[in-house]
């Protein structure tokens, strides 16, 4: 079949794009093998403090934002953390071009959008082909944690979790370091799980 010419100049926008920040990983992870992983980690904050207080490890958090992602650069310039890099990513592509040899020791998920309607569920972050993914990248014993003010985006969570044959919820699930982020300054309330691979 043959390509609009909008599509194919799309098609080689997202290739470029692709490219470029596969260059940019590369790069900035260098002989990396772990790293804590923070998807849609707005500002910074959480993944900054985190990093700051666990120096010993590589922490890569994404965000499609770019004025997000520059505001993290500068909080890990300011406070000179050699273990903490921001990179400006859609998560499926982030996925799709981290080198293979880079294994996630924990993911975090803090406030993802919730898209409430029905019809755009599709659209949220956790999915079972996502929960796939990370399971591959994960070594038995690592952990998801995902927290939400939004009740229903929570128990989905925690149904694809439990239907999932890679992940167990942990019933103590102490999350793994308190911090408050920008979202959750905002809520009254909000709701925690934490996951192991098996
Ligand atoms: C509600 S905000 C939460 C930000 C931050 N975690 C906090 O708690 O303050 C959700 C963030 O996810 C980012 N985001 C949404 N979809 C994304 C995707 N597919 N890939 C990367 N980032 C995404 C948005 O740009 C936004 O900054």
């Amino acid at each position: 079949m043959e390509l609009s010419a909008g599509h194919a100049r799309e098609l080689a926008k997202q290739a470029a794009r692709k490219e470029a920040l596969r260059s940019e990983c590369l790069e900035a992870l260098e002989g990396v093998e772990r790293i804590v992983f923070e998807a849609g980690c707005g500002h910074g904050h959480w993944l900054t403090a985190y990093a700051e207080a666990h120096p010993e490890q590589c922490c890569v958090g994404i965000d499609l934002i770019a004025h997000r992602i520059r505001k993290g650069q500068e909080k890990c310039a300011k406070r000179n953390l050699p273990n903490l890099h921001f990179f400006k990513a859609e998560l499926g592509e982030f996925l799709e071009i981290l080198p293979p040899a880079v294994r996630f020791e924990m993911t975090i998920l803090l406030f993802p959008d919730p898209w409430p309607k029905a019809r755009h569920h599709r659209r949220r972050m956790v999915q079972t082909a996502f929960l796939d993914v990370l399971a591959e990248r994960t070594n038995s014993g690592g952990r998801f944690c995902f927290r939400s003010d939004d009740r229903p985006y929570y128990d989905w969570t925690v149904e694809h979790l439990e239907a999932h044959p890679d992940w167990e919820i942990e019933s103590d699930g102490a999350w793994p370091y308190e911090m408050e982020t920008y979202f959750q300054s905002l809520m009254d309330s909000f709701d925690s799980v934490v996951a192991r691979r098996r």
